[in-house]
């Protein structure tokens, strides 16, 4: 057991003992240990009730049409991936004296301040932003990733993987006009490692250093993202271009324990478990030990849902993966170790939000204390 989910466990255990714990219909009711317990004290925390539906929401579907028709979404329907070169123009520098522990304080206090969103954090749809803004490298000509966070500019952040991210970038600009010193690619990398801490995830290492374009022709070329519709042959292509190996690919996609699909952002709807504020195996507990069918989606594609339980879903690509020799492996083992998975995730995901970032080599490490530890 990871040292922080233990104290967790321990600080929650002691304030939770004689509280319910939340079960749903599915598989999920068998599970004990840390996750029951974790996951108790949050719902508790949230007013989370079990159902897989957000307590806002279904309001989306006038403005999914809406940019259904402005031509862009329902699932990652991307245009084509070409390869226009990009560079990003750093302009501002590192500076020493930021205070981050403070800000990863801000980010933190932040996560639950609206107990109506979703189910109740802030935190999935941040972690989303760190990878989407990190997630755009590109070995081969050294463009993308966090350095430059050039989704604060048109076209990136229209591209259609982005819809729904402005919630996230308006919450972080709210900390960075108290705090105007740090990058915006600092600050949104630092808010994804603060949520996956706080929501009961490792710890993961994070050092400063990326620095802000100020040129929307910084901008990185749509299609650099996964998309949801594909096969695992393409989420390879994807991750394979940023410098990833199939079992990091399958350790960040464990990060799909957080959070759920939009239908007015992809298309696709419902969280992948019944748990989403907590970082936790159980994604990959799901993908491996339920059936999956598949259910028609109102504008016309589809995703998998849970034979017991149909708010719970995972999207084409994923089961394509898990059909997959190489990938099933990892998403058995992750699923039977959480110890293992929190070990992978980690070095994997600090890889990600390092991606293309200009480090000068002195820059300190940080090792943030969760604030829920
Ligand atoms: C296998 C490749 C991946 C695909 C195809 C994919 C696709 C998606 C889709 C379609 C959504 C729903 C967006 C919405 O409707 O709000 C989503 C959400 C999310 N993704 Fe991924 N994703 C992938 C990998 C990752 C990775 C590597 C991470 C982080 C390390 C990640 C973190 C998240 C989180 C936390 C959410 C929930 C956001 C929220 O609740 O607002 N995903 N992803």
């Amino acid at each position: 057991m990871n040292s922080i989910s233990s104290s967790l466990l321990k600080n929650i255990s002691s304030r939770t003992a004689s509280r319910p714990i939340v079960a749903s219909t599915s598989a999920l009711s068998a599970n004990v240990s840390r996750v029951g317990a974790v996951r108790a004290s949050l719902m508790h925390q949230r007013g989370y009730t079990s159902s897989a539906t957000p307590k806002k929401g279904s309001s989306g579907r006038l403005a999914f049409l809406t940019l259904a028709t402005l031509g862009g979404i329902g699932g990652y329907y991307y245009t084509s991936a070409q390869a226009i070169k990009t560079k990003t123009i750093p302009v501002t520098t590192t500076k020493k004296d930021i205070d981050y522990e403070r800000i990863y304080k801000e980010i933190a206090e932040m996560l639950d301040e609206n107990p109506d969103y979703d189910d109740g954090s802030y935190g999935p749809v941040l972690v989303r932003l760190a990878w989407h803004a990190s997630g755009t490298y590109d070995k081969e000509t050294k463009t993308g990733g966090s350095n430059g966070a050039t989704m604060r500019f048109e076209p990136e952040s229209a591209h259609a993987a982005n819809n729904g991210l402005a919630i996230a970038r308006d919450l972080l600009e709210k900390i960075h006009q108290k705090y105007p010193e740090i990058s915006y690619g600092d600050l949104w990398t630092l808010a994804g490692v603060c949520a996956i801490q706080e929501l009961g995830g490792p710890t993961i290492p994070w050092r400063p250093g990326r620095q802000d374009a100020f040129e929307a022709k910084s901008c990185t070329p749509d299609g650099r993202l996964p998309d949801a519709t594909k096969k695992e042959d393409h989420i390879r292509d994807i991750f394979y271009r940023m410098g990833f190996n199939d079992q990091e690919i399958v350790a960040l996609t464990g990060a799909h324990a957080l959070g759920r699909c939009h239908p007015e952002r992809s298309g696709f709807d419902g969280p992948w478990q019944e748990a989403p504020t907590i970082f936790s195996n159980e994604y990959f507990k799901a993908i491996s030990g339920r059936k999956w069918i598949k259910k028609t989606l109102p504008h016309g594609g589809w995703q998998w849902v849970d034979e017991n339980n149909t708010d719970v879903m995972m999207l084409p690509a994923e089961i394509s993966m898990y059909n997959d020799k190489e990938f099933k492996k990892y998403f058995d083992l992750y699923a039977k170790d959480e110890q293992k998975f929190f070990e992978d995730f980690t070095a994997a995901f600090v890889k990600l939000l390092e991606l293309g970032v200009p480090f000068k080599g002195d820059e300190k490490v940080y090792r943030f204390k969760a604030t829920t530890a």
